[in-house]
């Protein structure tokens, strides 16, 4: 699958031999410095920004492969590293450690992180997903799971909270958000943090610049990008990782604690 691929790799559309055509890439798609939508495709609306995401997912397979772009292969590396991330945020702090209550899995997919970790780290799991066929695989696979107990068919620019959480994790789709709904959202999840609770962000970083991808209209920011965002939302980042083991053609990944 094109889209989630090349925002996951170090450069769009390819390699190091490519960086000519890439630059050119950049420039026609205006990824200079700003993440407003508007800048990357002006002919968009706001509502058309966020229905062609949703389009674009409808349109994908509703498995591991599918939600990961064909990357599959990165699945069992990215729960180890998640879970490793997860353990030492629940276990190490000088405060009160992070409880096992109530978790929300924005951008969940199928239901793939849900599934392999906070299933098993939480009693209760909610999930965030605009796209109906990803989001009725979820509800498939956990229709006898007494511990999934919301599903939220809407893109987070749209989510309203109606519970606390001791984890709201927020992984590969921050890229769909623009600077402002990503500031927004991150500020009212601050606000419905329980006491020791964490924001754990997990996604791709671009190297210079941001890349804006027109498949799937998601827009991968540098690491000093997102973290100039998360003050805007008033979080302090408590905890970074990278993530390892991933192939090398591949974006870094970042693992963030936020509170
Ligand atoms: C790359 S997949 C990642 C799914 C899941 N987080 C995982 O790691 O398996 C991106 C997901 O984000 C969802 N998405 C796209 N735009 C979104 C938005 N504006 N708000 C919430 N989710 C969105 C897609 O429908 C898709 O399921």
């Amino acid at each position: 699958m094109k889209a989630f691929l090349s925002h996951l790799t170090t450069h769009p559309r390819l390699t190091r031999t490519a960086l000519a055509t890439s630059l050119l890439y950049l420039h026609l798609h205006r990824a200079y410095s700003h993440t407003s939508y508007a800048q990357h495709n002006p002919k968009l609306t706001l509502k058309q920004w966020y229905s062609h995401q949703t389009a674009y997912w409808d349109r994908q397979a509703a498995s591991i492969d599918g939600v990961l772009g064909g990357y599959g292969v990165v699945h069992q590396r990215d729960v180890e590293g998640s879970r490793g991330f997860l353990e030492k945020l629940q276990v190490a702090s000088d405060c009160k450690p992070m409880g096992t209550g109530r978790a929300l899995d924005c951008g969940a997919g199928i239901g793939r992180v849900t599934k392999e970790l906070l299933l098993q780290k939480f009693d209760t799991i909610d999930l965030i997903e605009p796209s109906k066929i990803q989001l009725d695989q979820a509800k498939r696979d956990f229709h006898n799971n007494t511990k999934v107990v919301t599903y939220y068919q809407m893109g987070l620019q749209d989510f309203k909270y109606e519970h606390s959480y001791d984890c709201i994790w927020v992984q590969w789709v921050l890229c769909y958000l623009t600077d402002d709904d990503m500031v927004r959202f991150l500020t009212e999840s601050k606000g419905r943090l329980m006491e020791g609770g964490m924001i754990v962000v997990k996604e791709n970083n671009s190297e210079e610049r941001p890349v804006y991808d027109e498949d799937d209209n998601s827009v991968a920011r540098t690491r000093e990008a997102f973290e100039r965002l998360f003050e805007r939302a008033g979080l302090t980042i408590v905890g970074h990782e990278y993530q390892s083991g991933f192939p090398e053609e591949l974006m870094r990944v970042s693992m963030w604690a936020l509170k």
